[in-house]
């Protein structure tokens, strides 16, 4: 599983020989997905250059606190920390290490170091008796202590001739090390999520059905963030116009009761099921075998209400967190409240066509969260990070 996929990764390089091979990690990130940002500290110049690292990762690379003395422009290492998803050191040199220990900040990587909150992972490079010396490892052991995730250095030959433990782990290695890591730590690791999501079509005849505006936006959306925190992704989708991330099993499908035959027959081994569909609520009663000549045509279509999947699904639900949409236009909350006890959901997210912004075709999204004991209404936001709020949601509510 590729967890690297759009992650943020800040890849602060030191003074070492092995700076070169920043250059491959880089580019096995990028080869990943993922967006890099990389910090030298000043001595990293000596060993690679910020041409080689910013053409690869295609972003000026950063070395320095102050951007432009004479424009009194500077690089805001607190930022920095908060973009950042993940902060990998590498090579890690035993003067950082120390540094990154006392919490000494002279330089960019450093006070980055110091205001990121996300993960971080260090590669040492150094000769061996560097590496082995008591005060090295104490470093190590407090940064651990501390939460920070040693990818080992690797034994072999070593620049100064020596052979032993010190030489930085290979590039592919230590992306592979982060991917897992990521993988076996992810907050849904392990877990199966059932997603539905776009539109269904109801057949009139052959060419032509019932249907409605849904993007399936919203649900590929989700599907993607619940991927990106480690879960086994099923989309069950209706017809759109998205292609489907990597890592996740997408199976299509057209009508409201074939989207109900696949959830249904994955729902049993499922953690969560999210029904983001917008799920026709009517079809033909009779759909015609041929298309139907226009000078036959009826004016009236006989309807009869297509299989309710959420509502089934709360019926037969046993372990399952059960989460629903609703799109409502007049006393939402209420509304919303009403369909979460009916149809036995453990959440509803709830769209108003009120906001602007929201619900079909656009980027963003405002929702409510309705659960059984509090509302919380959300912010405008684009609906990958509303998807990240309910996957955040989901998993504090599986733990
Ligand atoms: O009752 P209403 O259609 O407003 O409920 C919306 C929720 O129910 C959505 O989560 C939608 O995916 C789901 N639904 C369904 N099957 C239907 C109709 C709606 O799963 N036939």
């Amino acid at each position: 599983m590729n967890l690297l996929r759009g992650k943020r990764v800040l890849l602060g390089v030191t003074a070492s020989i092995a700076a070169y091979k920043a250059a491959f990690i880089v580019r096995e990130l990028v080869k990943l997905g993922a967006e890099v940002q990389v910090i030298l500290t000043p001595s990293a110049r000596d060993f690679v250059t910020p041409l080689t690292l910013g053409t690869l990762s295609k972003k000026p690379v950063l070395d320095a606190l102050i951007a432009d003395k004479d424009l009194g422009t500077w690089n805001n290492h607190v930022e920095l920390g908060l973009w950042a998803d993940l902060y990998l050191i590498a090579p890690a040199s035993a003067n950082t290490l120390a540094k990154m220990a006392t919490g000494a900040s002279d330089n960019l990587l450093l006070t980055v170091y110091l205001s990121a909150r996300c993960p971080v992972y260090f590669a040492p490079a150094m000769d061996l008796d560097m590496h082995d010396h008591a005060a090295n490892q104490a470093n190590i052991t407090l940064l651990e202590s501390r939460g920070n995730i040693q990818i080992p250095s690797a034994s072999g030959a070593l620049a100064s001739g020596l052979e032993g433990r010190g030489r930085l782990e290979e590039p592919d290695e230590i992306v592979r090390f982060i991917n897992s890591h990521l993988s076996s730590t992810a907050p849904l690791a392990g877990k199966k999520v059932l997603i539905t999501a776009g539109p269904t079509r109801e057949a009139i005849d052959p060419v032509r059905y019932l249907s409605n505006h849904s993007s399936g936006k919203m649900g590929y959306a989700i599907a993607e963030a619940a991927r990106g925190m480690g879960a086994q992704v099923t989309l069950i989708s209706g017809p759109v116009s998205i292609v489907a991330p990597r890592g996740i099993d997408v199976i299509h499908v057209q009508s409201a009761q074939e989207m109900y035959d696949a959830t249904l027959a994955h729902f049993a081994e499922a953690h969560c099921a999210i029904l983001s569909a917008a799920v026709a609520d009517f079809r033909p009663k009779v759909a015609a075998t041929e298309k139907i000549k226009k000078d036959l045509a009826k004016t009236v279509i006989d309807l009869e209400e297509t299989p309710d999947i959420l509502k089934k699904l709360g019926e037969i639900k046993a372990h399952q967190f059960l989460i629903g949409f609703a799109l409502e236009t007049e006393n939402e909350v209420e509304n919303a409240r009403k369909k979460l006890v009916k149809k036995n959901c453990d959440l509803i997210v709830l769209n108003s066509t009120r906001d602007a912004g929201a619900t079909f075709g656009f980027d963003t999204n405002k929702v409510t969260f309705v659960t059984h004991n509090k509302t919380e209404v959300m912010e405008l936001k684009s609906k990958a990070d509303v998807a990240k709020d309910i996957i955040t949601y989901l998993s504090e509510q599986l733990k």
